[in-house]
C-alpha cells in the first residue's frame, strides 16, 4: 500500500505422476497448471482461479528487500501460507539478477502461485518525473525480470506498477503507467514467453477510481492491459457488502471486459474478523466481477503498523497474531465456487475517460508515449539483469514524444500455455507497426500531492 489513502486449495493436478516414496522427485513447478484469462476471468486447468492470497512484503517497503531470494525465509512462510490455505502471494520487489529456483519451487508444492511487481525503487515510474524515468534503462531492468521469471509455471501475473497515481491530482503519470504496460506485453510477445497477464494496481482514489481502471482497458488492442487491480481498505469490520461501497462497485465495474481483482484489502480500523472474504467469493455479491484478492499484509512491519498476519522472531520463526486465526477461519469458512462465478466472456473494452478536473490526461484516446528504442531486447533478450544496484530514474529526458498507442507494440507471439521457455531463435511476434511519433508534446507531471507522510518519499513501487 505504501502511498495508498490509508495511510492514513488448489492441487497440483500433475503432481502424483511420480512415484511416491521418499526417493522420489520432486514435482517441478511445472505440476501448476498455469493460469490465463478468459473474458473477466482467469483460469487454470480448465477451471476458473480465484485469487486467495497476501501480500508478502517481509521488511516493509522502506528495506527493498527481495523475500523470495532467501530459501529459508521463504520456505518458513511457506508453511504458513498452507495453513492459511493460500493460492497466491504477491511480492513488490524483486532482484532480478538472484536466483529464486528453490523458492518458486517451494511455492509451487504448496499450490502456490506469484503475482509479480516489476519495479522497485531504483528502477520505477518516479510520479515527480513520469517522462523522465520512462526510459531504456528501466525497460531494461523490467525485461530482466520478466526474463528471470517467465520460465516459472506460478508465476501467475506481472504487475505494471502500484499507485503510481495516488490522488485526483496526478494522473497525469497515467500514460506513463500505460506505456510501461504495454512494452511488458509487448516483450513477452517479441520473446515468444508464455501469456503472462500484464495490468497494473491502482490506488482506491475515489476521485478517479472508474477514469483509472477504464483508461488501462481502452484504446488499440496493444494498448490496453490484460487485468485491472485495486487496493481497497473501505471495507473496516464489521462492516457487510451492502453496508460499504463494495456493493456499489460492484455494480459500477459490472460491465467491465477484464478481470478484476484487490490487489491489497484488509482495513485494520478495528478487530479484523475479514468479513469482507464471505462477499469477495460469493457469486451472488461479487465473483461475476472480481477474482478474489491479496490481504495486506503477510508480516507485521513497524513502518505500517497493525496490519500484519504474523510477526517475524527469526529466520525460523514467526508467531501468529489474532488476524491470522481471523483470515485463516474465514478463507476456509468461504471456499471458492466451484462453478463459473458468472463471469463473462461477451464484454467489450472501456472507452477511454473523458479529460476532467479528476482526470488530466491531454493524450488522443489513441496516443501514448512512444516506446524508448528497445528492438535490442525484443530481439535478444534483456541481457544482464541490474538487480537492485544503479538505477534509472534520471536516466531519460525531460519530454517523451507521444505516438499512437499501439505503436512498436508486439501483440502476438506469446504461447497460450506451455513450460515457460523462452523462444531460442529470438522474435517471432509481429510489430503492430514501426515507432512513428507523430507530434512533440511534452508532458509535464505537474502538482503532486503525496498523500501518505508513511513513506513521504516520491518512489514508486
Ligand atoms: C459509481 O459510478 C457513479 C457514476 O459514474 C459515480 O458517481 C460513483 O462515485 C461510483 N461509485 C463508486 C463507489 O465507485
Amino acid at each position: 500500500m505504501k502511498t495508498s489513502a490509508i495511510a492514513l486449495g488448489l492441487l497440483a493436478a500433475g503432481a502424483a505422476a511420480t512415484p511416491a516414496g521418499p526417493l522420489a522427485p520432486r514435482a517441478s513447478s511445472s505440476s501448476l497448471p498455469t493460469v490465463s484469462i478468459k473474458g473477466n476471468a482467469f483460469f487454470a486447468g480448465g477451471k476458473r482461479f480465484y485469487i486467495r492470497g497476501v501480500d508478502y512484503q517481509p521488511g516493509g517497503s522502506s528495506a527493498n528487500e527481495d523475500p523470495i531470494a532467501n530459501a529459508d525465509t521463504c520456505k518458513r512462510d511457506v508453511a504458513k501460507f498452507k495453513e492459511l490455505g493460500l493460492n497466491t502471494i504477491r511480492v513488490y520487489t524483486v532482484d532480478n539478477s538472484a536466483d529464486h529456483d528453490e523458492c518458486m519451487q517451494a511455492l509451487a508444492d504448496a499450490g502456490i502461485y506469484l503475482a509479480l511487481d516489476v519495479n522497485n525503487p531504483l528502477y520505477s515510474i518516479n510520479r515527480d518525473k513520469p517522462a523522465k524515468s520512462y526510459n531504456k534503462v528501466y525497460l531494461q531492468s523490467v525485461f530482466a525480470t520478466i526474463d528471470a521469471f517467465q520460465k516459472y509455471d506460478n508465476t501467475l501475473m506481472f504487475f505494471s506498477g502500484n499507485e503510481v497515481i495516488n490522488s485526483d491530482k496526478n494522473s497525469n503519470c497515467a500514460p506513463y503507467v500505460k506505456a510501461t504496460d504495454r512494452d511488458m506485453r509487448s516483450y513477452i510477445n517479441a520473446r515468444g514467453y508464455r501469456k503472462i497477464p500484464v495490468g497494473y494496481s491502482a490506488a482506491d482514489v475515489a476521485e478517479n477510481r472508474m477514469q483509472m481502471a477504464q483508461y488501462m482497458n481502452c484504446g488499440p488492442d496493444g494498448a490496453r492491459s490484460d487485468f485491472f487491480a485495486f487496493n481497497d481498505y473501505s471495507w473496516c469490520d464489521p462492516d457487510t457488502f451492502e453496508k460499504t461501497d463494495w456493493s456499489q462497485k460492484a455494480k459500477n465495474f459490472s460491465s467491465y471486459s477484464i478481470p478484476l481483482f484487490l490487489s491489497e484489502y484488509g482495513c485494520k480500523e478495528n478487530t479484523r474478523t475479514f468479513n469482507a472474504v464471505s462477499a469477495l467469493y460469493d457469486t451472488s455479491k461479487m465473483t461475476p466481477v472480481y477474482s478474489g484478492g491479496l490481504v495486506y499484509e503477510y508480516t507485521e512491519e513497524k513502518d505500517n503498523a497493525g496490519f500484519g498476519l504474523v510477526t517475524v522472531k527469526s529466520d525460523t520463526e514467526v508467531t501468529d497474531k489474532d488476524d491470522f486465526t481471523a483470515l485463516k477461519k474465514a478463507l476456509s469458512n468461504t471456499p471458492a465456487p466451484t462453478g463459473d462465478g458468472g463471469y463473462k466472456t461477451d464484454g467489450s473494452p472501456s472507452k477511454c475517460p473523458t479529460k476532467s478536473s479528476n482526470w488530466d490526461v491531454d493524450l488522443a484516446d489513441d496516443e501514448l508515449p512512444a516506446m524508448p528504442d528497445v528492438s535490442e531486447y525484443f530481439k535478444n533478450g534483456a541481457g544482464t539483469a541490474p538487480g537492485l544496484k544503479g538505477g534509472s530514474q534520471e536516466a531519460g529526458e525531460d519530454t517523451v514524444d507521444n505516438a499512437p498507442a499501439a505503436s512498436g507494440a508486439v501483440t502476438t507471439g506469446a504461447s497460450e500455455s506451455g513450460s515457460g521457455s523462452a523462444s531460442p531463435s529470438g522474435s517471432k511476434g509481429a510489430a503492430a507497426g514501426p515507432l512513428a511519433p507523430v507530434s512533440f508534446a511534452p508532458m509535464v507531471c505537474g502538482l503532486v500531492v503525496l498523500v501518505s507522510s508513511l513513506f513521504g518519499g516520491s518512489l514508486l513501487l
